[in-house]
């Protein structure tokens, strides 16, 4: 629990590699998640060779080098390996649907969330990078992933090289609904983002960034309208491509 409280995103690492039975009890650590139907819909593609980091890094526009991180983990919605199975088995498998595409990618980031907690257990940090969204099909060719393979995160690990402090969070009440959704007058939504939005480094960003407020930042600056439509579109495409679509 006190791991769970104190986790916050780490972004530089030293040169340090992280060893590979550390890597191994954190991969322990991912598999114990909660899986759909015990049927491990996930793989993960551990990234240490440098060579694979640095082609790898440019498809996180930069992230993976910037942060100095020795390992990258591609995590993966998987149904190819349960379908093989059923198939070598004489059984018909139908999971190469958008059905099973969240169901797999819910157990992915369950296990992904485990690893990245047992890396701080262990006194280690991590990050995830979302990017592997934007980039997903040149990441399944570099990772040969095959058909019903498709990657959802990645979570760069690494020995921290800083100590940020604790990323703030809207208040308690903001994301809890008692036995039905209470949805929110504007006022209520502005009032549960104002303490956020009154935070120094907040107001700096405002003014640094020639925008409005704090939602502008997000809407005008960090996820655009323009790369929410291209990047949904390439994904799309991907999911086609890799089997999840068949239209
Ligand atoms: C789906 C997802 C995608 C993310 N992508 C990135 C990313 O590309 N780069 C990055 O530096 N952090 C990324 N993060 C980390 C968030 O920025 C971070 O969790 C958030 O700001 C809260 O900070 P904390 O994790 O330190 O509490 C991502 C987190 C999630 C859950």
């Amino acid at each position: 629990m006190k791991t769970l409280f104190e986790h916050r995103s780490i972004r530089r690492y030293t040169g340090e590699p992280v060893d590979d039975n550390i890597l191994e009890t954190i991969v322990a650590a991912a598999v114990r998640a909660s899986t759909v139907g015990g049927m491990q819909l996930y793989s993960f593609v551990v990234t240490t060779d440098k060579d694979m980091l640095d082609k790898l890094s440019p498809l996180h526009f930069g992230q993976i080098a910037s942060m100095g991180a020795p390992v990258a983990v591609t995590v993966c919605c998987d149904v190819h390996r349960f379908s093989r199975w059923c198939q070598a088995s004489g059984a018909t498998p139908s999971y190469h649907n958008m059905l099973w595409y969240v169901n797999g990618t819910i157990d992915a980031m369950l296990a992904a969330q485990n690893m990245i907690l047992e890396a701080e257990h262990l006194g280690l940090g991590a990050c995830i990078l979302g990017t592997t969204l934007y980039n997903a099909e040149e990441i399944c060719t570099l990772l040969s992933l095959p058909e019903g393979v498709i990657p959802v995160t990645s979570v760069v690990i690494g020995h921290p090289a800083e100590n940020p402090p604790l990323v703030e969070r809207l208040p308690i009440e903001a994301v809890v609904h008692r036995n039905v959704y209470h949805d929110y007058t504007d006022q209520q939504i502005l009032d549960l983002w104002s303490e956020k939005e009154s935070l120094d480094y907040v107001k700096q960003l405002v003014e640094q960034n020639n925008t409005r407020n704090l939602a502008e930042i997000f809407t005008t600056k960090r996820y655009p309208q323009k790369g929410n439509v291209t990047f949904t579109k390439k994904y799309m495409d991907t999911l086609r491509k890799q089997g999840f679509i068949k239209e």
